[in-house]
C-alpha cells in the first residue's frame, strides 16, 4: 500500500485553540510515519493557515509560524489539496485525508467541515450536519429529547430577549428550573462562558456572560450526581463504545480550570458504578451518535443523578481533546487500544466514509 498524505490541521480561532495544539502534538506523535505523510496545518489565533515544514520532533519548538509559508485548503477541485502559497507562486500538494484536530467554533462546528465537503477532501469525524447539530447544545437536546433519553429541565433565552427584559427571563428560567441552575452560550466548549447560578443575582451576571459568547443561552437546572463520559467510534451504523469513565472536578463544578489547570482534577476508568448502569450509558452513546449521524469519533458526556439513580445525558464532543489527560484516548486506551491504534483507526473510517 502506498503511503498517505495526511493533513493535520490544528489551532483555530476558537477559545480552545491552546487545547487543540496540545492535542494535535498527541495525533500527530501516534500517526505512524511509516504508513502516513503528515502535513502540519496550524491555524493561529487570528486565522492565518500555515504549513509546517521542518521535522516532527521540533514542532513544538519556537514560533515558527511567522516564517512558515501560507497553506490553505481550497474549495476548488480544480487545485484539489493543500495549495502551499508563497509571494505569488503557488503549490498544489495533494492530500487524502484531512485530520482535524480543532475543538470548538469553525473547528468542530460544521464549518470547516463545509469547506472539505466543497473540496471533495475525505476528513475524520463527523460531517456538516451532525457536527452543527452537536455543537450547539440548544438544538442537540431537541434531537436528543426525540430519543426519549433523560435530560435535565432546561430552557433557552436568547441574547436580545436578555437585553430587551432581562427579569422576564429570569421569570421563565425560575418557572423551568429550580436553582443552582447552569448557564451555557449554546456553542461552548471547555466551560467557556459557562457559570453555575445559586440565585437570582447570581443568574443576572451569569446570562451577561453567557451574552458574550452567544446569542444562544441554554439554562439548565444543576444535577446533582456523578459525571461520566463514554467514548464511541464508528461510522454509523458500525459504531463500538468504550467503557464508562468518571470525572471528579476538583472545582464547583468541570470549569477550564478544573479541566486543564487543576491537578486534583481526577478521571477512574472504568467508572466505579454498577455493570448494568455502566452498559445502560454505551447502549445512550450509541444511540445518541447515530441519531446525529455520527461519523468516526465523539464523546458523549451524562450524568448519574444521585437521588434518582438516573442516567441524564449532558452533552456531546464531536471532535474531543486528545491531550495526555483526556478522557478520550484513555476510555479506548482500557478498550484496548493504543493511541497509535486509535489514530490509525480513525484515519480509516474517515476514508472507508468516502468510498462510497
Ligand atoms: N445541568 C448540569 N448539572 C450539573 N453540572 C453541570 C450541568 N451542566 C454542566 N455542568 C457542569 O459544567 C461542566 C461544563 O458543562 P458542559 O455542558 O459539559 O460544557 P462544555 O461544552 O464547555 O464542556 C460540566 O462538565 C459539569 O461539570
Ligand atoms: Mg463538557
Amino acid at each position: 500500500m502506498s503511503k498517505k498524505t495526511i493533513a493535520v490541521v490544528f489551532g483555530g480561532v476558537s477559545s480552545e485553540h491552546d487545547v487543540s495544539k496540545v492535542s494535535a502534538e498527541t495525533v500527530i506523535k501516534n500517526l505512524n510515519p511509516e504508513k502516513y505523510t503528515i502535513l502540519p496545518v496550524y491555524i493561529t489565533k487570528d486565522g492565518a493557515w500555515k504549513l509546517y515544514e521542518g521535522p516532527i520532533e521540533a514542532i513544538n519548538g519556537g514560533h515558527w509560524d511567522q516564517y512558515a509559508p501560507t497553506c490553505v485548503i481550497s474549495p476548488d477541485r480544480e487545485h484539489k489539496g493543500l495549495l502551499r502559497i508563497v509571494g505569488d507562486k503557488l503549490k498544489v500538494i495533494p492530500v487524502d485525508l484531512v485530520y482535524l484536530v480543532l475543538h470548538g467554533a469553525n473547528g468542530e462546528d460544521g464549518t470547516i467541515q463545509g469547506l472539505l465537503e466543497l473540496a471533495g477532501l475525505p476528513y475524520i469525524g463527523c460531517g456538516v450536519l451532525s457536527s452543527a447539530v452537536s455543537m450547539n447544545k440548544a438544538y442537540t437536546k431537541i434531537v436528543v429529547e426525540k430519543l426519549g433519553i433523560a435530560q435535565a429541565p432546561y430552557t433557552i433565552a436568547y441574547k436580545y430577549q436578555i437585553e430587551k427584559d432581562v427579569n422576564e427571563v429570569m421569570d421563565t428560567v425560575e418557572k423551568a428550573c429550580k436553582y443552582p441552575v447552569f448557564v451555557k452560550p449554546a456553542c461552548a466548549g471547555s466551560s467557556v462562558g459557562i457559570s453555575k447560578a445559586h440565585n437570582r443575582d447570581e443568574l443576572v451576571d451569569a446570562l451577561w456572560l453567557a451574552c458574550e459568547h452567544d446569542k444562544t443561552i441554554v439554562i439548565e437546572q444543576g444535577i446533582t450526581g456523578r459525571e461520566l463520559e463514554c467514548a464511541v467510534l464508528g461510522n454509523t451504523p458500525d459504531i463500538e463504545a468504550s467503557t464508562v469513565g468518571e470525572i471528579l472536578a476538583a472545582d464547583e463544578f468541570y470549569s477550564y480550570d478544573a479541566k486543564y489547570n487543576n491537578a486534583e482534577s481526577k478521571t477512574v476508568l472504568p467508572a466505579d458504578i454498577p455493570e448494568k448502569k455502566r452498559e445502560e450509558i454505551r447502549a445512550a452513546a450509541i444511540e445518541i451518535f447515530k441519531a446525529l449521524d455520527g461519523m468516526g469519533l465523539s464523546r458523549v458526556d451524562f450524568f448519574l443523578e444521585k437521588k434518582t439513580n438516573k442516567v441524564i445525558f449532558n452533552e456531546i464532543n464531536t471532535l474531543p481533546g486528545f491531550t495526555p489527560i483526556s478522557m478520550y484516548p484513555m476510555l479506548f486506551e482500557h478498550a484496548g487500544y493504543s493511541t497509535e491504534e486509535l489514530v490509525d483507526k480513525i484515519v480509516e473510517l474517515g476514508l472507508k466514509r468516502y468510498e462510497n
